[in-house]
C-alpha cells in the first residue's frame, strides 16, 4: 500500500495531486471467464496496493465461501461484484476500475466474454486506448478470440496486448506459447492490427503479471503491469481537428452566454475561429471559462465553457469545430451497424440515433452485408441478430455534423435506440454520407396541396384501419368510401391484398416485411395527401412503430387511426379467407395473432369493437369524425 495510503492518510491533497500529474491509460479486457480474466484484473488491482483492507476481509470471507481457489483469495472474487453475477458464476455488464501505481493512472473497463455481450465490449472500448485480449494458453485462438479482435479493430483500438494465460497449465512451454503467436499475428494482419505485444503469463500464480516470472526465462518481454505502465499513449486527438458537442446553454445572465460541453477533439485557444454546425455560422471564441478561471488553452478530454465574441446561436446537439477544418454535414451515410438487441434490425423502421449530444431519426437500409467475425467473409443478410455486424446505408430525418469514425470515434460513433422502448439495440461507426445526401434536394412546385384542396371542397387526410386479419377492416373501409364518394369526396382506399399483388408484390409476412409493406403504404397515402385525397389504409399493420410513422408522415389533424377491434377467437370463427384454419394446421407460418404479433394501437382516433357495432354504425362514427376534425364538411 506503499505509496496510496500513507499519503491519504496524512495528505489527501498531495495525494491528490501525485495523482493529477500522471498519466492516464484507458484499456479494456476482453476474454471469457474461463479464461481468467477476473483473476488478472483482480491480480492487478491487488498488487497495485489499492484493494483496502476492508476490502480484503471480505475476500478472504467470499473466498471461504464460494471461491474455486480452495481456501486462498480468490482475485475473481474482487471483480464479480454483483452477487447475482456471483450466483450465477458469469460476469455482465462493464464494470470501470480506477487505479493507479507510482507511475500511472489507470481505467480498466471489464467487458465480459459471452458471446451475446458484444454490447458491452462496444461500451467498454469506445473510450480505450488499449486493449488486453486475454487466451488460455491451453485452447489457444478461439472463435471468441477472433471476435473480441475484430471488435477492437473496428472500434479504432491500435494497440493490443495478448495475455497469454494459464501457463502454468502448459508447463510454462514456450513451443505452446509460440504457435498461438503465430495463429493470432496471422489473423490480427487480416484485421489491420500491428501494434501487438505478446505475454506469456499465470494470473493465478503471478507469473509476468506485476513479477518477472523465473519459470519462463525463455520470454524477455515486459511483465503486464510493466508494460501497462509504460506503453506509449499517443495524444492523437489533441491534434486532430477542435470538435466539442454542445450540452447545454449557459445562460446565467443577460451579460453572459456560454457554450458547455466536453472536447473530443483537437484544441482551443482564445481567438481561435470556430464554426458552429449544421447552421454553419462562425465567430472567435472570446473566453475559455472553467470552475477554477479562465484557460488559455484547453485540449480533447476537457470539459469546458466557451464563449464567443458574436451573438451567434447554437444549442444542444450543435457542434463547434475549428473554423478551418469543420466536420460534414450530412443525412445519409455508410455505416458499420453491431446489432445489440434480441429482436432483430428492422429495415426501414424509424429509430432513433444518439451521436454525441444530439439525437436524431435514423431509418436502417437492408445490410449490404453482414461480417462473419470468423474468416472476415462478407455474407449475405436481410437483417442483423444479436451481435451481428454488418454494413447499411442509413438515412437520417435531419442533416447532422459529422467526422468518419475512423478520424474521430466521438462524431463518428452512435447508438441506436427504439423509440418506443428507449432500449439500445445497436451501435454504429460512421463510414461516409453518400453522396446522393448531397444531390438530392426538394422541388419547389407551384401547384401544391392546399391549391388542390381548395377546387375540392374539403381537406385532404389518412383513415388509417388496423385490426387483425378478418377484423372487418376491408368491409368497414368499403361502406366508408360508397358514402364519402356519395357526398362527393375524392377518396382512394389502399387495401392490403391488392396493394400485395402490385407494389408490394416483393414483400412477404416477417417482421421485416411488414415493416417495409407499411413504409411504403405510408409514403404514399403522403403522397396521396398531398394529391388532396381523402385515403382509406387498411391494412392489418401489426406494429405501433410503423403506424406512429404513417402519423408523422402528414400534418397533425390530417390523421385519423381506426383500430377495428375483433377478438382473435371471433375473427378466427368468420375466418372469411380460410387463412386461420390454415395457420393452424401449420400450412401458413407468421401468421397475426398465431405466431406473429399484433400491438393494438393504445389511442385510436376512433375505436370500433366489432362484436357490438355493426359495419353500417361504424362507418357512420368513422364520417362523424371526418366532420368534426374539419376534414369534410
Ligand atoms: S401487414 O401485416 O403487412 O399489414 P397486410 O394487411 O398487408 O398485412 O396483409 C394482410 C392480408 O394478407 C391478410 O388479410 C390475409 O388475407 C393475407 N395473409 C396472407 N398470409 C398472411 C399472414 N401470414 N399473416 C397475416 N395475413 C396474411
Amino acid at each position: 500500500m506503499a505509496h496510496a495510503s500513507d499519503l491519504i492518510a496524512s495528505d489527501i491533497d498531495a495525494y491528490l495531486e501525485s495523482h493529477q500529474y500522471k498519466s492516464l491509460l484507458r484499456f479494456i479486457t476482453c476474454g471469457s471467464v474461463d479464461d481468467g480474466k477476473s483473476t488478472l484484473i483482480g491480480r492487478l488491482l491487488y498488487e497495485s496496493h489499492l484493494v483496502f483492507e476492508d476490502h480484503l476481509a471480505t475476500l478472504a470471507a467470499d473466498s471461504a465461501k464460494v471461491g474455486t481457489q480452495g481456501g486462498d483469495l480468490d482475485f475473481a472474487l474482487l471483480l464479480d461484484g454483483l452477487s447475482a453475477e456471483r450466483e450465477q458464476g458469469i460476469t455482465i455488464d462493464v464494470a470501470y476500475r480506477f487505479f493507479s501505481t507510482e507511475r500511472r493512472k489507470f481505467i480498466v473497463a471489464d467487458t465480459p466474454g459471452h458471446e451475446q455481450y458484444t454490447r458491452n465490449m462496444v461500451t467498454g472500448a469506445s473510450t480505450a486506448d488499449l486493449a488486453v485480449i486475454l487466451i488460455d494458453a491451453r485452447k489457444g485462438v478461439l472463435t471468441q478470440t477472433r471476435r473480441h479482435s475484430f471488435l477492437v479493430s473496428l472500434l479504432g483500438i491500435k494497440r493490443v496486448v495478448v495475455a497469454i494465460n494459464k501457463m502454468d497449465l502448459v508447463d510454462y512451454s514456450h513451443e505452446v506459447y509460440s504457435a498461438i503467436e503465430t495463429e493470432y499475428s496471422d489473423f490480427a494482419g487480416r484485421i489491420g492490427l500491428d501494434d501487438i505485444t505478446f505475454i506469456p503469463l499465470s494470473a493465478l500464480k503471478g507469473d509476468n503479471v506485476v513479477d518477472v516470472s523465473q519459470r519462463m526465462r525463455w520470454y524477455h518481454g515486459p511483465t503486464l503491469m510493466g508494460h501497462l505502465e509504460t506503453v506509449q499513449v499517443d495524444d492523437d486527438l489533441a491534434e486532430a481537428p477542435f470538435r466539442m458537442p454542445v450540452q447545454w446553454v449557459n445562460r446565467p445572465n443577460l451579460d453572459f452566454r456560454g457554450f458547455s460541453g466536453r472536447i473530443v477533439g483537437g484544441t482551443i485557444r482564445p481567438g481561435d475561429l470556430v464554426r458552429v454546425l449544421p447552421a454553419g455560422t462562425t465567430s472567435k471564441v472570446d473566453r475559455i471559462v472553467t470552475f477554477d478561471g479562465d484557460l488559455d488553452r484547453a485540449i480533447a478530454g476537457q470539459s469546458v465553457t466557451i464563449t464567443l465574441a458574436d451573438e451567434i446561436d447554437a444549442s444542444r446537439g450543435d457542434l463547434i469545430c475549428a473554423g478551418d477544418a469543420p466536420a460534414e454535414v450530412a443525412d445519409q451515410f455508410e455505416a458499420h451497424i453491431v446489432w445489440m438487441h434480441e429482436d432483430e434490425m428492422l429495415p426501414g423502421r424509424s429509430y432513433l440515433m444518439k451521436i454525441g449530444t444530439r439525437t436524431v431519426g435514423v431509418t436502417l437500409g437492408h445490410p449490404k452485408y453482414r461480417i462473419d467475425v470468423n474468416n472476415l467473409d462478407h455474407l449475405a443478410a436481410t437483417t442483423l441478430d444479436l451481435n451481428e455486424i454488418g454494413v447499411c446505408n442509413l438515412s437520417l430525418d435531419r442533416p447532422i455534423p459529422f467526422d468518419p469514425y475512423d478520424h474521430n470515434r466521438e462524431t463518428g460513433g452512435f447508438v441506436i435506440i427504439d423509440k418506443l422502448t428507449h432500449n439500445t439495440v445497436g451501435a454504429g461507426l460512421l463510414h461516409f454520407a453518400l453522396r446522393r445526401s448531397h444531390n438530392i434536394h426538394w422541388q419547389k412546385v407551384q401547384v401544391d396541396k392546399q391549391a388542390r384542396t381548395e377546387i375540392n371542397n374539403h381537406r385532404s387526410g389518412v383513415v388509417w384501419f388496423t385490426g387483425l386479419s378478418g377484423s372487418g377492416k376491408s368491409t368497414i373501409a368499403n361502406i366508408v368510401e360508397s358514402k364519402l364518394h356519395l357526398l362527393g369526396v375524392r377518396t382512394y382506399l389502399l387495401d392490403g391484398d391488392n396493394v400485395r399483388h402490385g407494389l408490394n408484390r416483393d414483400l412477404g409476412f416477417t417482421d421485416a416485411d411488414r415493416v417495409e409493406n407499411i413504409r411504403r403504404i405510408a409514403e404514399v397515402s403522403r403522397l396521396m395527401v398531398d394529391a388532396g385525397l381523402v385515403v382509406l389504409v387498411s391494412f392489418i399493420s401489426p406494429f405501433r412503430a410503423e403506424r406512429q410513422l404513417a402519423r408523422s408522415r402528414v400534418e397533425q389533424g390530417e390523421f385519423i387511426e381506426v383500430h377495428v377491434d375483433t377478438p382473435l377467437d371471433v375473427a378466427e370463427s368468420r375466418d372469411p379467407k380460410g387463412l386461420y384454419a390454415k395457420a393452424r394446421a401449420g400450412e401458413l407460418a407468421n401468421f397475426t395473432g398465431i405466431d406473429s404479433p399484433y400491438e393494438p394501437p393504445e389511442v385510436a382516433e376512433v375505436h370500433v369493437d366489432t362484436t357490438s357495432m355493426s359495419a353500417e354504425s361504424a362507418a357512420d362514427a368513422i364520417i362523424a369524425t371526418l366532420q368534426s376534425i374539419g376534414i369534410i364538411a
